[in-house]
């Protein structure tokens, strides 16, 4: 490393010295699940922390000690923000005291399913309007290949500064698991620029989780982080038409799942389910499907992973109309957990927002019980009779027509469920028969 170090210009040499001692200021573009984890972990290293956010509420939260994502403890929070070396602004002009500056804000699709990266690019622009000599700049976002190289890089040379000389910088995906995992447990890709933003990006997150692994290209890391995900997506696809066949041949999936998942190599089990939600299921292959067209290719089975994922909740609004005699019209239907989930309060992409809203189309009365989401979000709160999640209680459950297991968080009295509901539709399989 040190004969490496000696091609390095005096910024990035002071910098490498910064980072390695931890008192580089970190500045985390995006506070979301994503975000707040990294600007936690890094803070927990050793180092001080800027967090900027455009979301005024986001900030309002964060200031009164509240943790925004409830997965999260919020007395970390709390102690987080009374923390000296914890600080977040709303301000993008104090990204210039940061030396190193993480770009983790969204990166959706647009209505055609393209991708929309114009969150990178103003968080890119407010990085590059800051920029001093000496920094690292890491996209964290989950993106297509090219993102980096082709998107955020002209960005940051607009002002005269230079790639290897004043700044670096690197591609290192996010692979947060809301709920599960913690950021400090979880192996990173790493990939630089050239080599001297691999070497500071390698150094500054080996102090941060347990593993790094250093990626030749910014590209293959970008691709990675798209098939790593699009693995889960084409997955659960094939678990789902495993049910299907399963159902029509009278056997159970989920035993079948369980068995094959006794060999030890060559099977990873993935379970069948009412459809995916989040980020990264329904979203990142897109991205790559994007991307294989861009290069003149077809994702054939990617996007017919895709496209069986969409139809998933529809298939359950079916079988929920079988089970209820053909007829929704006025039948009480009780949504057990909307978070896409289990064990987080985000209801992106949930394919319970879905089923609700085709149920209530056929005249459903529709509610829902979460212990994470209390509130359905305000633009499906029509989809439900009311906005607010109901206790799970014997009253409760008593008084519908069917009760429909859609997120299994371990806060749910399953037992109680199966004894109290009148009806009960088990989307995952796993309720106690
Ligand atoms: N949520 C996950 O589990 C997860 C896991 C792995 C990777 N990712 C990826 O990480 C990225 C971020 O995901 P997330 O779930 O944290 O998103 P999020 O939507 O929860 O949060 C993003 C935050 O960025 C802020 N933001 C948007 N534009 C900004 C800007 N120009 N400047 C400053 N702040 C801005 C938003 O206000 C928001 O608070 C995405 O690319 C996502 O695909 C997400």
């Amino acid at each position: 490393m040190g004969s490496e170090l000696r091609t390095l210009s005096l910024p990035l040499e002071e910098l490498r010295d910064r980072i390695a001692s931890r008192e580089a200021k970190v500045a985390v573009i995006g506070l979301g699940a994503v975000g707040f984890a990294i600007a936690r972990a890094a803070h927990a290293a050793g180092h001080p922390v800027l967090g900027h956010d455009i979301d005024p509420n986001l900030l309002a939260r964060l200031g009164e000690g509240t943790c925004p994502h409830p997965h999260m403890a919020s007395e970390e929070t709390t102690a987080l923000m009374e923390s000296e070396r914890f600080e977040v602004t709303g301000d993008p002009a104090r990204l210039c005291e940061a030396e190193v500056i993480l770009i983790c804000v969204p990166t959706p699709v647009d209505e055609e399913g393209a991708p929309d990266l114009s969150a990178v690019e103003a968080a890119t622009d407010a990085a590059s309007a800051a920029l001093q000599p000496g920094r690292l700049i890491v996209l964290e976002s989950t993106t297509w290949p090219g993102t980096t190289r082709e998107v955020v890089l002209p960005r940051l040379e607009v002002f005269e500064q230079s790639l290897g000389k004043d700044f670096c910088l690197a591609y290192s995906p996010e692979r947060e698991d809301p709920g599960g995992h913690s950021t400090e447990d979880i192996p990173r890709l790493v990939a630089g620029m050239d080599e001297a933003s691999l070497e500071l990006a390698l150094l500054f997150y080996a102090a941060i989780v347990p593993t790094v692994h250093a990626v030749d290209s910014p590209e293959t890391a970008e691709c990675a982080k798209l098939f790593e995900n699009t693995f889960r997506s084409v997955n659960i696809a094939l678990a789902n038409e495993l049910k299907d066949i399963c159902d029509g041949m009278g056997i159970d999936a989920n035993a079948v799942i369980k068995a094959a998942a006794t060999k030890p190599f060559g099977f990873m089990p993935f379970q069948p389910g009412p459809g995916p939600g989040g980020h990264c299921i329904p979203i990142d292959p897109q991205y790559l499907s994007w991307a294989a067209r861009k290069a003149g290719k077809v994702a054939e089975l990617v996007e017919l992973a895709s496209k069986k994922h969409k139809l998933q909740p529809l298939k359950v609004v079916d079988e929920i109309r079988e089970a209820l005699g053909g007829d929704l019209m006025g039948k009480q239907v009780l949504l057990l957990g909307i978070a896409y989930k289990p064990g987080v309060a985000s209801t992106c992409e949930s394919p319970a927002l879905v089923i609700a809203h085709e149920l209530t189309k056929e005249g459903a009365l529709v509610s829902f019980s979460d212990p994470f989401v209390r509130r359905a979000p305000v633009e499906h709160a029509s989809d439900f009779i009311s906005d607010q999640s109901l206790a799970l209680d014997a009253k409760s459950l008593g008084a519908q027509d069917v009760c429909v297991l859609i997120t299994k968080h371990s806060e749910f009295d399953l037992d109680l469920v199966a004894e109290t509901a009148t009806r009960m539709l088990d989307t995952r399989g796993c309720l106690p028969q």
